[in-house]
């Protein structure tokens, strides 16, 4: 035999250099759930290691993440249930809950990158994205782009650095962008849920915010995932509105759409390693089913492999404690 291709792999140091792929903290944004009230460090049950944080406990957290090399977070709120209504109206409150969790951050650890969430399920009290229809039950599209475009607004006037749409409204990112541009942040940066599956690994994110759907599902709006073609016609569309970075949402089975969507855009990509696929490593890894911490490295590498540029992931502190 003249090919041998096992020479490539006889050491760990061979087997460095031969190294296509390695996550680091540069890689990882760091999803963080803020709630109201103050030295609330509340456990989220599904997803041991993540907390709900008060504003004055989230800032300790994020100081923390930023000495461990991560360099943005993505900010999501749990909106008392008082505070929702049909049309989200705290959402475009500038003293409400996220606003005042954005200066915070801003405040105390300026460098850090933060990333807040455009959509109206964290406010609503129908517990979905769009505004529904109060006569037909619907969730109609071109009303909630107003909707959106103020919430994107409020965030931006907080010191939001990107936004996330997570809505998947139809023609929200253009919507969102030329809003931004007349209230001169045309610097903030939007990085759409591009591609985003109507998807059952959402579970324990919803748990953590009380945001499931009163009614129905999200499959009007959400992807079916059944379907690649329909993920890189949204993607593109959302190039063509302006977006500054796709994303690909969940991640683990979804990394075929990663890799078509590489080969056709040149956009950053970022992959949202959903509340599911945490659960599923920490509840497999806490029984001694699997090795949580091999898992979760494996996993990551998988997704720069199949063609990210960026992972959002519940495990970036915990893979930036590994490798610093
Ligand atoms: C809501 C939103 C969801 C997630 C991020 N933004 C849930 C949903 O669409 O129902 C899920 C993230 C996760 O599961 O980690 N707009």
């Amino acid at each position: 035999m003249k090919i041998r291709p096992r020479r490539n792999r006889k050491s760990e140091a061979i087997r460095a250099l031969i190294r296509e792929t390695i996550v680091t903290p540069d890689d990882l944004i760091a999803p963080l759930f803020v709630l109201s009230g103050k030295g609330i460090k509340d456990p989220i049950s599904s997803m041991p290691g993540q907390f709900r944080f008060s504003v004055d406990l989230l800032i300790v957290e994020v100081k923390q993440l930023y000495s461990l090399g991560i360099k943005c977070i993505s900010l999501f709120p749990a909106i008392d249930e008082h505070l929702k209504d049909s049309w989200a109206k705290e959402s475009t409150n500038p003293d409400g809950l996220y606003p005042r969790a954005i200066r915070a951050i801003k405040e105390a650890c300026p460098d850090m990158v933060v990333m807040t969430d455009v959509a109206m399920d964290p406010y609503s009290s129908d517990g979905h994205d769009g505004f529904v229809d109060p006569k037909t039950g619907e969730i109609v599209n071109d009303p909630t782009l107003e909707i959106l475009a103020s919430m994107a607004i409020t965030q931006a006037q907080a010191g939001s650095d990107i936004i996330g749409p997570s809505d998947m409204m139809d023609g929200r990112v253009g919507f969102i962008r030329s809003a931004l541009d007349q209230e001169s942040f045309e610097g903030v940066s939007i990085m759409s849920y591009s591609s985003k599956y109507a998807s059952s690994f959402y579970g324990p994110f919803r748990e953590a915010l009380d945001s499931a759907p009163k009614s129905g599902d999200k499959k009007t709006y959400q992807m079916d995932y059944a379907n690649s073609r329909e993920a890189i016609r949204e993607a593109l569309l959302d190039e063509k509105e302006g977006a500054d970075i796709l994303m690909v949402k969940p991640g683990l089975p979804y990394l075929d759409i990663i890799a078509k969507l590489r080969e056709v855009s040149n956009l950053p990509i970022a992959a949202y390693n959903v509340s599911g696929e945490y659960a599923m490593i920490k509840a497999a890894s806490e029984k001694g089913w699997l090795d949580g911490e091999k898992c979760m490295v494996e996993m990551l590498t998988s997704f720069k492999r199949a063609g990210c540029d960026m992972i959002i992931t519940y495990f970036a502190g915990e893979m930036a404690r590994l490798t610093s």
